[in-house]
């Protein structure tokens, strides 16, 4: 009975109508995670960035491009006692979007100047109706954990779940997490996603007993 939102998938940013800015994301795990938290009761809102996956059974989903979109829905899914943002939000995107395709002409290859994109993560953990329970992901290439812990602090949230994106590629099945919040770090070995997110989802409901 508890509402969650969780976050999944890259987001895309429109350069014009064609291409886009975007990140390596599977929507793997979070998926797996919004399916966990509804197989233990959990009212889940999963907004989904463009992924091709199943939507989990009992599970709303939210399908979203942009960044500024996807804060949009998970902002009215508010209010919940659960946040989970595992989604690989681009942190920028092109200022003005082309109306037209940008054309190629023998020149100099066109510019793009970025603005910052919202922190979904660090907007939710400072929400005037912050989740109780808010955890964010870091997917990093080398000092996780160190990164992760500076990262819990930045963005105001309560776990930071901290993968090496190195030992585990984009798209794969499994993963070695380390669930660091500010009473230590939980290691994990390496195990399937779907593992991976039984267990998150069984720590996040011992919080709520
Ligand atoms: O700062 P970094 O992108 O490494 O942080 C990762 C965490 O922050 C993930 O939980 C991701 O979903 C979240 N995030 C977000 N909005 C952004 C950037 C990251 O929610 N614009």
């Amino acid at each position: 009975g508890r509402r969650a939102i969780v976050t999944a998938g890259p987001t895309a940013e429109p350069i014009d109508p064609v291409r886009v800015i975007t990140n390596r994301s599977s929507g793997k795990q979070g998926f797996a995670i919004a399916a966990a938290l509804a197989e233990l009761g959990a009212e889940v809102t999963l907004v989904a960035g463009p992924v091709f996956q199943p939507t989990p059974a009992g599970v709303t989903r939210v399908d979203v491009e942009t960044a500024r979109q996807m804060l949009a829905a998970c902002e009215a899914a508010l209010p919940a006692d659960i946040a989970v943002c595992v989604a690989a939000v681009s942190d920028w995107r092109p200022r003005d979007a082309a109306a037209a395709k940008i054309k190629k002409t023998g020149d100099a290859p066109p510019g793009i100047d970025l603005v910052e994109n919202p922190d979904i993560l660090a907007t939710l953990s400072k929400s005037p109706s912050r989740p109780r329970l808010v955890i964010g992901f870091a997917a990093e290439t080398h000092e996780v954990e160190a990164y992760a812990q500076g990262k819990l602090a930045k963005k105001g949230c309560d776990w930071i779940v901290a993968n090496d994106v190195v030992a585990d590629p984009f798209g794969g099945d499994a993963n070695a997490v380390a669930v660091i919040s500010s009473s230590g770090v939980d290691r994990w070995e390496r195990m399937p996603k779907s593992e991976v997110a039984r267990r998150l989802a069984a720590k996040i409901a011992e919080t709520f007993q």
